[in-house]
C-alpha cells in the first residue's frame, strides 16, 4: 500500500473551502492508502503562539478533522510534538541542508519581509522539519496544495541527496498525491475570489448558525438579470457554485430557472443557501460539539496514533543511524 503523509496546520478553524478543496479528499484517501495526518504543532511555533492557546488549538483542529470522518481505525493520527523521533531526523537532515537553499524559499522570504522582527532559524529550517516530516514514515505521496508545492520539491531534494550522500535508496522520492476526485474551489461571498481564512470571506465547518445565516444574508449580489438566459456575473455565480455543493438538485435548478427567466429574487435565493450550509454542517458541528466534550476519546487517538506513528519513525530511524554511521557500544 501506498505511504501518504500530510500535516495539518494548527491554526483556526476549518471552513467550507478546506472542506472541499481537501479534507473530503482526506477523508476519501485514508480507504485505500497507508494515510499519516498529523497536527503540526512544532511548525506553529516559528510564529511563537500563546502558550496559553497551543494545546487548544491542537485540540480544536483534531476534534475538527475527526469530526469530518477521518478514522483513526483507518489512517494514523498523531500530534507532531508526540514522535520525538522526527526532531532526530530534522537534527540529522540540518546538516545537509544549507544555507542558501534555505534562504531562497518563497515562503521564507515572505515571512521574513513580513515579520522583519521574528526571523528565526525555525523560520529557515521549515522545510528540513517537513521534510523529516515526510521522510520519517518514507512517504510516497504528499497531498499538498499550491502554496506547499516549494517544500515538497525541498524535501524531495533533501530525500535524493541523502540517498545519494549515503548510497542508499533508503528514502523514496515523495511525490504530491495524484488526486482522483475532483478539486472543487469554494468561492467566498464577497464576490470574487476564493474562499479563505485570510480573505476574511470564510463559512466555517462548526460555526454557529445564526452567525453563517448573517454572512450568507450579506453576500455581495447585484440588482438582477435584465435578460433572459443572461450569463451570470462572478459575484451571482459564486452563490451558485455555492448551492451546487451544499444544495439539492431540485433547488439548484428551481433557483437556476429562476435566474434565466428574470424572476429571481435574491433574498430568497440566499435564504435557502444558508439553511442548506447550516444543514450540510450540521452534522459535522455536532460531532465536533460532542467530540471536544469528550477528554478520554481525544487522549485513546492520540495515543493510538503515536504509538503507530513512533513504530514507523522508529524503523526509518535505525536505517538512518546506520547509514550515516552511529553504532552502539
Ligand atoms: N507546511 C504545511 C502547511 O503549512 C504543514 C505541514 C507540515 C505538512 N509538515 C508537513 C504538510 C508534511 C505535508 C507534509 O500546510
Amino acid at each position: 500500500m501506498n505511504t501518504v503523509v500530510s500535516g495539518i496546520r494548527s491554526t483556526g478553524n476549518l471552513h467550507l473551502g478546506n472542506y472541499f478543496g481537501a479534507i473530503k479528499n482526506f477523508v476519501q484517501m485514508q480507504n485505500d492508502n497507508n494515510c499519516f495526518f498529523f497536527i503540526a504543532d512544532w511548525h506553529s511555533l516559528t510564529t511563537h503562539p500563546n502558550p496559553a492557546d497551543l494545546h487548544t488549538n491542537v485540540r480544536n483542529v483534531l476534534a475538527e478533522y475527526l469530526a469530518c470522518g477521518i478514522d483513526p481505525e483507518k489512517a494514523c493520527i498523531y500530534v507532531q510534538s508526540d514522535i520525538p523521533e522526527i526532531t532526530e531526523l530534522y537534527l540529522l537532515m540540518n546538516m545537509n541542508a544549507y544555507l542558501g537553499e534555505l534562504q531562497r524559499t518563497t515562503s521564507f522570504k515572505d515571512k521574513a519581509r513580513k515579520h522583519p522582527e521574528n526571523i528565526n532559524a525555525g523560520l529557515l529550517t521549515y522545510p528540513v522539519l517537513m521534510a523529516a516530516d515526510i521522510l520519517i514514515h518514507r512517504a510516497k505521496q504528499v497531498p499538498v496544495g499550491k502554496d506547499q508545492e516549494q517544500n515538497l520539491e525541498m524535501a524531495s531534494k533533501f530525500a535524493k541527496r541523502f540517498n545519494n550522500t549515503y548510497g542508499e535508496e533508503l528514502f523514496p522520492i515523495p511525490k504530491p498525491y495524484s488526486f482522483t476526485g475532483e478539486f472543487i474551489k469554494i468561492p467566498g461571498l464577497d464576490g470574487s475570489g476564493k474562499m479563505g481564512k485570510s480573505e476574511g470571506n470564510a463559512i466555517g465547518l462548526v460555526e454557529d448558525p445564526k452567525a453563517i445565516k448573517k454572512k450568507v444574508m450579506k453576500a455581495v449580489s447585484d440588482s438582477g438579470p435584465t435578460e433572459m438566459n443572461q450569463e451570470k456575473p462572478e459575484a451571482i455565480q459564486n452563490l451558485f457554485t455555492l448551492m451546487d455543493v451544499v444544495s439539492t438538485k431540485d433547488t439548484f435548478d428551481f433557483f437556476n430557472d429562476k435566474y434565466n427567466s428574470c424572476e429571481i429574487r435574491y433574498g430568497d435565493l440566499k435564504k435557502q443557501l444558508a439553511e442548506d450550509i447550516i444543514n450540510f454542517n450540521a452534522p459535522i458541528r455536532e460531532k465536533f460539539l460532542e467530540i471536544s466534550k469528550d477528554d478520554e476519546y481525544l487522549r485513546r487517538v492520540t495515543r493510538l496514533g503515536a504509538e503507530q506513528a513512533r513504530e514507523s519513525a522508529a524503523k526509518t530511524l535505525e536505517e538512518v543511524r546506520r547509514l550515516m554511521g552511529f553504532r552502539k557500544f
